[in-house]
């Protein structure tokens, strides 16, 4: 008898959870339209950047390759591919942009390729998927590489 009560009881409880993940995936946020527009603003540029985890410059130097970085950026100077060559960029970073440190101004350049256009080069070659497609680790490994090429 007891072992009858506790099967019933058990089937219930199963027959709750079955109802429960049932109504799961209406409560889940379905995305509506196209997301809003990046901030440009310093202050959310440093909001992010401050969010990523701690980078790591070996592993950002190998994601350079496998992310595709490389089939358009030269690490030698001068070197120009499709994009501008990126030696000497941790250098060159800081004075792109008034306002904007070195470290902000590459995780613009990485996260929102058109808002600043390097002289001489066009607008629209390099993705802008790279704020969805690399993960926020990535993302950190890429500035913490990029930062060493001074
Ligand atoms: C299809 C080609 C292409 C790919 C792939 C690409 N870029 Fe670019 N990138 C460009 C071009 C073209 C520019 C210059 C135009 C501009 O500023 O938007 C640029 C600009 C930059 C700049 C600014 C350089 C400067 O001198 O101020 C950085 C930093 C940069 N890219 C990093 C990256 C990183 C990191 C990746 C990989 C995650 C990447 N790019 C992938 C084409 C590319």
């Amino acid at each position: 008898m007891r072992l009858h009560t506790t099967l019933v009881l058990s089937g219930a409880a199963a027959g709750l959870l079955l109802a429960a993940c049932s109504a799961a995936p209406a409560a889940t946020p379905t995305p509506a339209g196209p997301p809003p527009p990046l901030s440009l603003e310093p202050a959310d540029l440093q909001a992010e950047y401050a969010a990523l985890p701690a980078g790591d410059p070996a592993t950002g130097q190998t994601a350079f390759t496998t992310a595709g970085c490389a089939a358009c950026h030269a690490l030698e100077p001068e070197k120009r591919i499709v994009g501008p060559a990126l030696a000497g960029i941790a250098t060159r970073a800081g004075e792109r942009e008034s306002g904007l440190s070195a470290e902000l101004y590459l995780y613009k350049s990485i996260t929102r390729p058109d808002a600043y256009v390097v002289e001489t080069f066009t607008p629209g070659l390099m993705p802008k998927t790279f704020i969805d497609t690399l993960t926020p680790q990535t993302q950190a490994d890429l500035l913490a590489f990029l930062l060493t090429l001074k």
